[in-house]
């Protein structure tokens, strides 16, 4: 662990995120979901708790352990990470939104196993579910917050227009074919100034550099 992470440079600050998917019932048996291993968002948590953080991890389904010292909560739902997420917004100072939330829920979810006993597919209507990120940013006396943005070109411009529409002052934005599936990740970070690149590298490396970038900015604002 390198040297700022021993110096424990986020003693007493408080950090909220998502990570991970979240799945949407169609019935019982079937969900829709989105494809997020969890991996950075469990690194960009880790990378905190080393840092001396109180680290609060509100984690749809993944494969993967909580890091230690981490207090994780487990939710399926968009809904349920919404309000898991609004009960420990206003007792946090930053609020990093990593998880992939299913922007839609099923509208008509069965309580019963649909069948496929009539031979046509099911007519699915979707309602839209809340936007955490943005709640979170429009809080008036909330954390100071920073989104995920995993797209599969990154156009500076709507990137740009994507920050400002969730009223954060960072957007951390990837490729998702580029960073889907394996341990690796390249990020760029986009501010009022622009879009500039990062770092690329393991997982747990690059949280480790963002984390440092994102208390570095949290710090400018407060001061
Ligand atoms: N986000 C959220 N709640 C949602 C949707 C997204 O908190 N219902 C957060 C994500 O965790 C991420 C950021 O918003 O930090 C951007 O997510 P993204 O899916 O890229 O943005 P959307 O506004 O949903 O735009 P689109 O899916 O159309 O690209
Ligand atoms: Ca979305």
């Amino acid at each position: 662990v390198c040297a700022q992470f021993q110096a424990k440079t986020m003693q007493g600050l408080k950090i909220l995120l998502t990570a991970g998917p979240t799945c949407e019932p169609i019935d019982p048996v079937r969900v829709i979901t989105n494809r997020s291993s969890g991996k950075t968002g469990y690194a960009l948590a880790q990378a905190a708790h080393e840092a001396g953080a109180q680290v609060t991890l509100i984690s749809g389904p993944t494969n993967l352990p909580c890091p230690h010292g981490v207090t994780r909560l487990s939710v399926q739902t968009a809904q349920q990470m919404h309000s898991a997420v609004m009960k420990h917004a206003n007792d946090s100072d930053i609020f990093i939104g990593v998880a992939a939330v299913a922007d839609w829920r099923v509208a008509n979810a069965s309580s019963e196993k649909l069948k496929k006993t009539d031979g046509h597919p099911p007519h699915l209507e979707f309602v839209m579910n809340p936007d955490i990120l943005a709640e979170v940013a429009s809080l008036a006396n909330g954390p100071w917050c920073v989104g995920f943005a995993a797209e599969t070109s990154l156009a500076a411009k709507e990137l740009q227009s994507k920050r400002q529409r969730k009223g954060v002052p960072i957007l951390v934005a990837n490729l998702a074919q580029q960073v889907m599936d394996t341990d690796h990740t390249t990020i760029h970070l986009v501010d009022e100034t622009g879009m500039t690149a990062l770092g690329t590298g393991h997982k747990l490396d690059v949280a480790r550099q963002l984390m440092t970038e994102i208390v570095k900015r949290y710090r400018q604002h407060q001061a």
